[in-house]
């Protein structure tokens, strides 16, 4: 059997911290030799990326044989099972921030291209990128959907200074949420403010 391949499609106008921090984890989840990136337009993203796995500048639907792909859409109208991946070459998830409450911009951006492609969802609550990666690595080796233990909103808390609560699914490894520890540090720490500044200033 050929190795199915993770593909993420980027499709934010910015590659920002919280994506790259996300990307990046999915590649320690998967291993680099079995991600891709596509629809990565520009330079500067592309050598980043590039340290986390294989990068294309087109779009997965031209890259891909429709027939041998499943997309990872939250408004799909069935599940994923262990059996939906037999004859796939890959699997293609949104490399889309969470919106709150979720605008289907999975649907909108991704899941149009491939009008004749298997289509799964993966439970009704968003999952972060590199979470809803996981959830289809463990269904690819035969781990049934309803096997997967999810945390439903996430709370961390923040260097003694309240809390900041992430409204999406992450589902447990190890009986923990399984979410990016740089992403973590990250929203944490007084650097997230900074930046928050640096953008409302438009220097970012
Ligand atoms: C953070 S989600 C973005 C979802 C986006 N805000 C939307 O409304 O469609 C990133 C990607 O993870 C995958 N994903 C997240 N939750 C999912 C779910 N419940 N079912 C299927 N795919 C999911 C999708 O491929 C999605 O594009």
């Amino acid at each position: 059997m050929t190795k199915l391949i993770f593909v993420i499609e980027h499709l934010e106008p910015e590659l920002g911290k919280w994506l790259i921090f996300e990307y990046e984890h999915v590649s320690e989840i998967v291993g680099k030799d079995r991600l891709m990136f596509t629809n990565v337009k520009k330079t500067g993203e592309w050598q980043l990326l590039s340290r986390f796995g294989m990068v294309e500048e087109k779009s997965a639907a031209e890259i891909f044989n429709h027939g041998k792909v499943i997309i990872l859409d939250p408004k799909a109208e069935h599940p994923l099972k262990p059996e939906d991946f037999a004859g796939k070459e890959a699997v293609i998830v949104g490399g889309i921030l969470g919106d709150h409450p979720p605008k289907g911009r999975t649907r909108k951006l991704l899941t149009k291209r491939f009008p004749k492609a298997m289509v799964r969802h993966i439970g009704r609550w968003q999952f972060s990128i590199d979470g809803a990666v996981y959830v289809a690595m463990l269904v690819s080796e035969g781990t049934p959907l309803e096997a997967i233990p999810v945390k439903k909103g996430l709370t961390l808390k923040l260097n003694g200074h309240g809390e900041v609560y992430l409204p999406y699914a992450y589902p447990l490894r190890d009986g923990k949420p399984l979410i990016s520890q740089r992403l973590v540090a990250y929203l944490c720490s007084n650097e997230i403010v900074k930046d928050e500044e640096r953008l409302l200033k438009g220097e970012l």
